[in-house]
């Protein structure tokens, strides 16, 4: 692309079936309440029966005769949309590299749709949520403000759990030798639009890999964070010994490196590593332990739908 480019343990599933409500009713995106709760078992899968019967009932009648359907691939996953099925269909014919969870996944969160074409607006409550997906597919209303914000090293701005998380963030890494600060953090979509601007008019051909245009920054959550070393430059971290403690480490403090060489064709950004992004400590855990390299992977299966238990 260089060129073109919670789960939450038994004790909390009431929490994480109302959070998946929440969420769902949050993104305005799409109706996927009934999905989730029918993966996880939840309360209304009752109700949600007389339109889409569970899972079981289309057993009962696949055993009746009809043959099980030539899309068991997709439609087994929990995470699958039915009213996407076409899409799927089609990004699998586009990449016969990628295996049927992956090509789910990615389209749950719009990866087959081009970068800034006909982007999901976020509803304001989910663009202020920890977990909030934004991207060039999902983007913040034009009005959008964190509730709340809070200073960090001097000048910056990031919400108060993310100043919470990144102080404790930075006093590790002093203990284990290693000496970070902020080097940019909150943005207003104002500044962005002059930024991206600049970037625009000095490098026409590749400011979008490596500049968000205004209302797609992650830095108007109060989330994001750009990290420098002692050579007090985003490109002069690269490589260090500390960008490396910051990759093994972050997630401990609730963080992630949002812009890796590994997912560059997902977020359409070239690796930064010195982008951090506030998700939560349990959020950020889960996506180690699993090896989920990417926000949008872990959006599409563990926020806009849920595990079944
Ligand atoms: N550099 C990151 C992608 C931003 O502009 O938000
Ligand atoms: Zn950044």
């Amino acid at each position: 692309m260089r060129t073109a480019m919670s789960l939450i343990v038994t004790a909390a599933v009431v929490c994480a079936i109302t959070a998946a409500i929440v969420f769902a009713a949050i993104w305005g995106v799409r109706a996927i309440g009934a999905r989730m709760e029918r993966a996880s078992g939840g309360a209304n899968a009752e109700a949600d029966a007389s339109e889409n019967p569970p899972r079981g009932e289309e057993a009962t009648e696949t055993e009746a005769g009809a043959p099980p359907s030539e899309h068991a691939h997709f439609l087994d996953l929990y995470y699958c949309e039915e009213d996407r099925l076409e899409r799927y269909l089609d990004y699998e014919a586009a990449h016969p590299e990628l295996s049927p969870e992956e090509v789910v996944w990615r389209v749950d969160v719009d990866i087959d749709k081009p970068f800034y074409e006909n982007a999901v607006e976020l509803e304001l409550e989910c663009a202020r949520s920890e977990q909030a997906l934004v991207s060039k597919r999902f983007k913040l209303p034009d009005d959008f403000e964190p509730a709340e914000l809070a200073q960090i090293d001097g000048d910056y701005r990031v919400t108060p759990a993310t100043k919470e998380a990144y102080e404790r963030l930075r006093e590790g890494a002093k203990a284990a030798g290693h000496s970070i600060r902020a080097a940019s953090a909150y943005r207003t979509i104002e500044y962005q639009k002059n930024l991206y601007a600049r970037y625009l008019n000095e490098d026409p051909n590749n400011a979008d890999n490596y500049s968000a245009r205004p209302g797609f920054s992650e830095h108007h959550t109060g989330r994001a964070i750009d990290l420098v070393g002692p050579s007090g430059t985003l490109r002069g971290f690269v490589g260090t010994k500390e960008a490396e403690w910051v990759r093994e480490n972050a997630w401990n403090y609730g963080f992630i490196v949002r812009y890796t060489p590994e997912n560059e064709e997902i977020t359409g950004y070239e690796s930064e590593p010195w982008h951090i992004t506030y998700i939560g400590r349990e959020a950020a855990a889960l996506m180690r332990e699993n090896g989920i390299g990417s926000l949008e992977e872990y959006v599409a299966k563990y926020v806009l739908h849920l595990p079944p238990q």
